[in-house]
């Protein structure tokens, strides 16, 4: 055990005070409890879509991805040979930096969708927040997060707003909205593989949840008669996980505090901040040199970290902060259990979903990744890959694959429409 090593077991900051089994099991608890309609912190939204090999070529459909950072619009279509991505559209996510009411982001994003109804009247909208999911495949707002600040919206029915907002701007065809989380966009938007057993979307991103697909009788609180549905769990909101004093720092400093506790130990807007606190009280436990600037340091997220990763020495903001070699030492370590910490996490999330589905035993569980935190933060990627290795493969033999693609998210928008029929 290192210096470092006592300082966070102090803060109960350490991998070692995550106790694997006990939060693997509250995670499938949870998850249970939750399709079942009791009380749970994990949502487990029902969306009423499910996989399907049909899909309708030929039409085009408006794709928007409204994430944590960025908006995204395009024309999506599927042929024979594949799809097309076409007046595609990329600005600011509405209300990241700049604090906007309901009828705001309602006028500007709807601005944004009017030049494309010339060439259709469907919309696949892909919303990375918190909703609950009619059956008439529209939603509601339950809340926003990461920091995205747009006031009065709880309860909003999203399509039916911007339908109207849109008649008021003089369009006179009706407009269809489908909306689906991003994780469900990544689910279906994923490349297809011929034989997986189970299937799962996850985001590691800005911030962080998971879909996968359930079988329908399991889903007791609604009635359906489809044999699968995806569910989309929230479990950035998991809550029964044991948070060390950086975390209820950043916690507490948030713009919603006590909301999406699992969110703000492994995903990249929050994750910097944690490593940051831990720094700053390391330096006053004098595990820093007195001539660092790590008391300068200002807020980062984990691109910040992943460039230090990459050249330690450089010219870049941690590496800057560093007085010297052992300063050098002290910012790896708890750069490296930090990202310890999280892969661990994040490795329960997605082995909970694995036991509990039964995945993963007669061939692989496919396992869509999207998100910065997870495809750029390298260091990140590969520790989540040796705890699944030791920890679904070895110890409970289950077999998974992770995948990625291009326009994940847009894909998955428009399968959303396109593939009901
Ligand atoms: C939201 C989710 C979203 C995830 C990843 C979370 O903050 O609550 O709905 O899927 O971020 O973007």
């Amino acid at each position: 055990m290192s210096k470092i090593d006592d300082f966070l077991k102090k803060y109960l900051q350490h991998p070692d005070d995550i106790d694997y089994e006990e939060t693997l099991n509250a995670f499938i608890e949870d998850m249970d409890k939750g399709l079942n309609g009791e009380e749970s912190t994990l949502m487990m939204i029902p969306t009423y879509l499910s996989v399907s090999d049909y899909i309708q070529r030929g039409k085009k459909v408006l794709a928007i991805d409204a994430g944590g950072t960025n908006l995204r619009l395009g024309l999506v279509s599927f042929s024979e040979e594949g799809y097309e991505l076409s007046r595609f559209y990329k600005q600011k996510m509405l209300g990241v930096g700049e604090p906007l009411d309901k009828e705001q982001f309602l006028d500007r994003l709807s601005d944004l969708i009017l030049p494309y109804l010339d060439e259709t009247d469907s919309v696949g909208f892909c919303f990375s927040f918190p909703s609950e999911i009619t059956p008439d495949k529209d939603g509601i707002v339950l809340s926003f997060a990461k920091e995205v600040y747009i006031s009065g919206c709880e309860g909003m029915h999203i399509g039916a707003e911007l339908s109207r907002v849109l008649h008021e701007k003089g369009v006179e065809k009706p407009v269809y909205f489908y909306l689906l989380n991003d994780t469900v966009a990544t689910l279906l938007g994923g490349p297809i593989i011929e034989n997986t057993d189970g299937q799962i979307g996850f985001i590691l991103g800005t911030g962080t949840n998971t879909a996968y697909l359930e079988k329908t009788e399991n889903i007791r609180k609604i009635e359906n008669d489809s044999e699968n549905m995806i569910i989309n769990m929230e479990s950035g909101m998991f809550g029964r996980v044991k948070q060390g004093y950086f975390d209820q720092l950043v916690d507490s400093k948030s713009a919603k505090p006590n909301d999406h506790l699992f969110e703000k130990m492994i995903s990249g807007v929050y994750l910097g901040k944690v490593i940051r606190e831990t720094l700053i009280q390391a330096f006053y436990e004098e595990l820093f040199n007195t001539n660092s600037r790590i008391l300068q340091l200002p807020e980062f997220d984990m691109a910040a970290v992943s460039i230090y990763l990459d050249d330690r020495h450089g010219n870049n903001l941690l590496a800057e902060a560093c007085y010297d070699e052992s300063d050098h030492q002290s910012m790896d370590e708890i750069i490296d259990r930090a990202l310890e910490r999280a892969a661990k996490l994040v490795s329960i999330n997605l082995l909970a979903i694995i036991l509990k589905t039964g995945g993963g035993k007669k061939a692989p569980i496919q396992i869509v990744v999207e998100g910065s935190t997870f495809h750029k933060c390298l260091p990140l990627q590969n520790k989540i890959i040796a705890y699944l290795q030791k920890e679904a493969v070895e110890k409970y033999g289950r077999q998974y694959r992770f995948d990625q693609g291009e326009d994940v998210n847009m894909l998955g928008s428009a399968k959303a429409v396109l593939c009901n029929k």
